[in-house]
């Protein structure tokens, strides 16, 4: 079967899947991801969960075309719900959506979740409400990836299963920036937290020019411009 493209975001999320691959991809749109992993493996299997009609209907279209329908199964479905006890899906990968709607839907169907070793997360926006869920539930972080495309800037966290680990392990830099991440001293990875950084002393200056001014958000801003200081002048 010919190659198809797919995004460098995709290309790199796909990267931490195993081989051999079992994996629930939810709020799959396209059905872009598992098609580009069973295309590369001819062992791996998938399903698409996918919420909204449009693009629930234009996967099941995608995987009917590339002839693959015994291996991806596309289903409709809020989040999780997709799922069932009996499918022994042993990753998950959720993709593309906010980090809090992310952390919603794992909480929400995490009684599905029995089995998954891997969750592979790509948040566009607060990776911190991710990495918070996983560091309470036993997912422990082995891996973080960040990448440029298209002007935007993605971070891609990956956690195994660990019924060993104790829960509450991240400080606040951890689950901000990111266990691995914050090692990382890329120019991506630079550009990112510059802007970040940006945004929050902007915010804070608006804030303290307002009558009634909320200290509590005012001093959470203060403490996340520096970590990302620290984190920027090479310290942590
Ligand atoms: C921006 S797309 C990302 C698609 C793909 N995961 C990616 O990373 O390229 C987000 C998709 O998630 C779907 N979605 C949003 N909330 C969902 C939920 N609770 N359950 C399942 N799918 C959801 C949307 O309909 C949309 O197709």
């Amino acid at each position: 079967m010919a190659e198809k493209q797919i995004s460098l975001r995709l290309e790199r999320i796909a990267s931490f899947l195993p081989s051999a691959t079992f994996f629930a991809d939810i709020g799959s749109d396209h059905a872009y991801l598992p098609l580009y992993v069973c295309r590369q493996d001819e062992k791996a299997r998938a399903i698409a969960g996918e919420f909204n009609e449009g693009p629930f209907l234009s996967a099941k279209q995608n995987v009917k075309e590339a002839n693959l329908a015994s291996r991806v199964q596309v289903r409709k479905g809020n989040g999780l719900s997709v799922l069932q006890a009996n499918d022994s899906i042993s990753e998950v990968v959720i993709a593309g959506m906010g980090g809090s709607l992310i952390a919603r839907i794992l909480e929400e169907g995490k009684e599905k979740l029995t089995g998954v070793v891997k969750i592979i997360a790509q948040p566009n926006v607060d990776a911190r409400s991710v990495r918070l869920w996983m560091d309470l539930h036993r997912y422990q972080i082995v891996q973080e990836d960040i990448v440029k495309e298209g002007g935007h800037i993605y971070e891609i966290i990956v956690a195994d299963f660990n019924e060993d680990v104790s829960v509450g392990q991240l400080d606040e830099k951890d689950l901000l920036i990111g266990p691995f991440l914050k090692h990382h001293r890329s120019e991506i990875f630079r550009e990112k937290w510059q802007v970040e950084k940006e945004k929050r002393e902007m915010a804070l200056k608006q804030m303290t020019k307002a009558t009634d001014i909320d200290k509590e958000k005012v001093e959470g801003f203060e403490r996340e411009i520096a970590i990302i200081e620290e984190v920027l002048n090479n310290e942590g």
